[in-house]
């Protein structure tokens, strides 16, 4: 699909879907719905009356194109008094779901999209045209997909507005395909084939990508990592992708995600309902690759690595037991107390091979702890930082984005239950506060590097649309990080 700027009449526009996003305060005024509702012979003001329609963040009104309009259909979208970053988005999403339903063609109109907005209406349009149909055949298949859309812009588009929108598709195509990887069944997304994805996509886009296999994870230490992997018939796999800008680089950082293609608890096995969704335990991998193929994208003057640690947790006969002792890459020895609790010991390792690195921050990605969703629910992510300059620029950063996250304690209280009597460290706490006792194990491994640890839990994987975010794999955190590497860039 195509995101082309314009500068046709939106009246005379043969399109499928003409949507127009509005203020409140311009609902009568806006210059283009006066021009529409003179070509509708005033049926749009009353159809405004009608229905009333207040333009609320979020609120949509349909009027037919009658023959006095090219296009067929006419979507009124509110914008309430939402930031402007967050209004478009929702406008560019909700335009394209309903287009989606009829046609092929939209076009899109909002006064006063600057090239930030530009970026953002491009980026809404293809997440929010966004399917899950690998697996769909005959009449299941979608009778329509959006080929072509069109934003109408009030002035000449100069060079700024093309760039906009060329870097808002670059960041909305890896988002989908990190919602692809997150919703791809687990028979057909072992860490093999998650890992082989990452190396082509990283190919691609001249990302230097480095795979190591079960024996070479061996070789490297990673003693954590094959703890996990002893039930599975499948292979581990570690991913290491760097992606090193032309300019000098302001800044290098390493992005690890958690990669449980599936996560049946092992020996600790989960219950049928907690299992069903485990497919997405690999989210913060695929939100990992996500990240730094658009960083690669955009050509951000920032050093960005990318660490995958991927398997799944099964229990087969050689598996890992509550109760063995096992040392890490980083020496210090682990208690197991929960085979459930495999995440972070995947990433114990990762953060460790990070933190050699010798990076200025380390973030890390993971659905680590149903705990979290105790918390927050399921579509807010959960923060822990060990930096307050790292903390307050993530969160602005999701300010701009409109992602939800949550700044969490690393409440040294909680720490001492990570104490065992005859290793270094116990894996797991007691039930409450599990976000943060999972935080406080990850931290352990991070030294003295800035980090912080993004439970995305609950976001990564959703069981009903909500807001911009589609059901299933969501590719939560991916705007927010680059948004991140952006604003260092700046
Ligand atoms: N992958 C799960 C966490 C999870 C649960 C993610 C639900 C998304 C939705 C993780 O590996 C896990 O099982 N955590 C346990 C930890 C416990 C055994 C200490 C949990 O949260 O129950
Ligand atoms: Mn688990
Ligand atoms: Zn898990």
């Amino acid at each position: 699909m195509n995101v082309t700027l314009s500068t046709d009449s939106p009246v005379t526009l043969a399109v499928d879907m003409l949507a127009i996003g509005v203020r409140p305060k311009q609902l009568s005024r806006d210059p283009v719905l006066v021009k529409i509702d003179r070509a509708l012979g005033g049926a749009l003001q009353q159809a405004i009356k009608d229905e009333e329609f207040k333009a609320k963040a979020g609120q949509t009104l349909h009027v037919a194109g009658r023959g006095r309009l090219k296009a067929k259909r006419l979507l009124i979208v509110g914008l309430g008094d939402e930031p402007a970053s967050q209004a478009f988005r929702v406008l560019a999403v909700k335009a394209a779901r309903e287009c989606e339903k009829r046609g092929s063609a939209l076009a899109l109109h909002a006064s006063g999209a600057d090239p930030v907005a530009l970026s953002v209406l491009a980026e809404g349009i293809m997440t929010g045209a966004y399917r899950y149909t690998r697996y769909l055949t005959g009449d299941r298949k979608p009778k329509h997909t959006l080929k072509r859309a069109l934003i109408l812009l009030d002035g000449r588009a100069d060079p700024a507005a093309r760039a906009a929108v060329a870097s808002g598709q670059k960041v909305a195509a890896a988002i989908n395909l990190a919602r692809d990887l997150v919703n791809c069944p687990p028979n057909d997304l072992s860490a093999t084939v998650l890992a082989n994805v990452a190396a082509e996509e990283s190919k691609r886009a001249g990302i230097a990508c480095k795979v190591y296999d079960k024996k070479a994870i061996d070789k490297l230490g990673m003693p954590l990592l094959m703890a996990v992997n002893r039930g599975s018939f499948e292979e581990p796999r570690f991913v290491h992708m760097t992606y090193t800008p032309k300019a000098k680089a302001v800044a290098r950082v390493v992005f690890v995600g958690k990669g449980l293609v599936f996560d049946s608890g092992g020996l600790c096995l989960k219950p049928a309902d907690g299992m069903l969704d485990m497919k997405m335990d690999m989210a913060g991998a695929a939100t990992t690759i996500a990240i730094v193929l658009s960083a690669a994208a955009l050509g951000l003057p920032v050093e960005v690595h990318g660490l995958l640690a991927c398997t799944d947790n099964m229990s087969g006969g050689n598996a890992y037991r509550p109760g063995d002792v096992y040392a890490s890459r980083d020496g210090k020895t682990v208690e197991i107390i929960n085979t459930d609790a495999e995440g972070r010991l995947v990433l114990a390792d990762a953060l460790a091979f990070a933190r050699d690195l010798k990076p200025d921050y380390i973030v890390d990605h993971a659905t680590l702890t149903g705990a979290c969703m105790v918390a927050l629910g399921s579509y807010r992510a959960a923060f822990f930082c060990n930096d307050e300059g790292l903390r307050e620029r993530y969160m602005a950063a999701a300010q701009a984005t409109g992602e939800p996250y949550w700044h969490m304690p690393l409440d040294e209280d909680l720490r001492d239950q990570l104490k065992s009597s005859i290793a270094d460290l116990k894996h797991t706490g007691s039930r409450y506060g599990g976000a943060i006792t999972a935080a406080l194990f990850l931290r352990e491994f991070v030294g003295k590097i800035r980090w912080a640890h993004i439970d995305i839990a609950g976001p990564a994987y959703l069981s009903d649309v909500h807001g911009p975010y589609p059901k299933g794999g969501t590719g939560f955190g991916v705007l927010t990080a680059v948004e991140l590497l952006q604003r260092l860039a700046s």
